[in-house]
């Protein structure tokens, strides 16, 4: 399988811990290199359901080793959460299958606090955030005042560090009229975090390389999508971090030359949770898929905003993430349907986009240009094989690679893995 980065090609929630389970098989070692516990992955195991938001989805797999690697922000009272809930639901985790990079850096209190508070600051223009404290935690990395792993490991560093932030924090925190945080308080709980995590804790980026010199696999864990990455989603509706494909080697230090492959993986539609633009936005989408149960978020619940599949939008993906190979997940969403749109430009007055504007001021005043295609009015979600698919949702989904420009590998028509075609 090689090296392998996934990425999401759309807003986030295209179904990428679904596809990076059935990846997982190939792999030796599944990476997380960006985001936090903002991310929310869905994996079907039989009947099982398992939401996964820090730990890759390669835990649910034995003989796998999985790495939360530096670029991500630890909240490590929900990383332990996480792992305690996975342990009850009879997944091993132990220091074998699972390390934490020394470097990925801490999500505290003051945190959330400062993202709810910014949140209620902005009003209207709020950009609907998961309020896991991600954003203020990247800004305190950028800032150079934020701990680390390896802080949180280290009782008398955290002691010190930890009392000078809170100190900042209160003034601030006060100031937008919050409630100040006990040091005391939360010296003791991330102590005890801290405590339970240090087993995990090491150096993955010699891990990394040791691995690759061994001749490992690795799978990059992308999380939210290319649409939230930090410098090329539609800022400021936009996550924390590079979401894209260079953030898997910022993010965990294997260089760009080692890697070989980069799946991009979209819905047959469009969706999007959170504020900013969606310009293929449509109600009727949005009421047929949440009338099915679907389109609700993991991580918060939040109904999700849909649309129908916006190429211009998957073909930027292609462009930024240099996406080689395409899955294509929820095909069964459309199942239902007579008629299937596919935006294909936007027009903006008398411009004419065929990529996506930076100017999110501007996407939002796009209109998506449509073609149609016919629904295939079948349901999709027992095929086996790219043969037993409708011979109109063959071709739908070959149309809407196309126009993204990359080659498709993956159909998905269902939760479970063996709802997967193999193109
Ligand atoms: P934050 O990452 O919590 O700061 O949220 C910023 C934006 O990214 C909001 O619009 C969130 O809804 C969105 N977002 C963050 N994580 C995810 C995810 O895993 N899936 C989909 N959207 C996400």
């Amino acid at each position: 399988m090689a090296n392998t980065i996934l990425v999401g090609a759309q807003w986030g929630d295209e179904g990428k811990g679904k596809i990076i389970d059935v990846l997982t098989e190939g792999a030796d070692i599944v990476v997380r290199y960006a985001g936090g516990n903002n991310a929310g992955h869905t994996v079907f195991i039989g009947k099982r359901k398992y939401v996964l938001h820090l730990v890759p989805s390669g835990i649910l797999r034995k003989n796998k080793l999985c790495v939360i690697g530096n670029g991500v922000v630890v909240d490590p009272i929900g990383l332990v959460e996480e792992i305690e809930g996975l342990k009850k639901l009879g997944v091993n985790v132990n220091p074998k299958n699972f390390v934490l990079s020394e470097t990925a850096h801490v999500v505290f209190p003051y945190h959330r606090e400062l993202d709810a508070q910014r949140e209620v600051l902005k009003g209207e223009n709020k950009i609907g955030t998961t309020k896991r404290g991600i954003g203020p935690a990247y800004g305190d990395k950028a800032a150079r005042v934020g701990l680390r792993v390896n802080d949180l490991v280290d009782p008398a560093r955290l002691e010190e560090k930890l009392s000078v932030r809170i100190r900042e924090n209160n003034i601030v925190l006060k100031s937008l009229g919050a409630k100040p945080l006990s040091f005391k308080k939360v010296f003791a709980e991330y102590l005890a975090a801290g405590k339970f995590l240090k087993p995990f804790v090491t150096n993955t980026v010699v891990l990394l390389h040791e691995a690759m010199r061994r001749g490992d696999n690795l799978l990059f864990e992308g999380a939210q999508g290319t649409f939230l990455d930090i410098d090329h989603g539609t800022y400021p509706f936009v996550t924390s971090s590079n979401t894209t494909a260079g953030g898997a080697c910022t993010g965990s230090g294997v260089p760009p030359h080692r890697m070989d492959r980069v799946v991009g993986v979209m819905k047959a539609y469009t969706t999007r949770v959170g504020e900013g633009p969606l310009p293929t936005e449509n109600a009727e989408i949005a009421d047929m898929l949440h009338a099915m149960g679907r389109e609700f978020g993991a991580t918060t619940g939040r109904a999700r905003r849909c649309g129908w599949f916006d190429s211009v939008a998957t073909r930027h993906a292609t462009m930024v993430n240099g996406i080689d190979d395409l899955a294509v997940t929820n095909l069964d969403g459309l199942d239902t349907l007579e008629i299937v749109k596919v935006c294909v430009a936007y027009r903006h007055g008398k411009t004419r986009y065929d990529f996506v504007p930076n100017d999110a001021q501007i996407l939002a005043e796009c209109e998506p240009v449509y073609i149609e295609f016919d629904g295939w009015r079948t349901p999709t979600s027992k095929a086996k094989t790219w043969k037993q698919l409708p011979p109109k949702a063959r071709a739908y989904l070959k149309a809407i690679a196309e126009l993204t420009g990359a080659k498709l590998a993956i159909a998905s028509i269902g939760p479970a893995r063996e709802q997967t075609i193999f193109v």
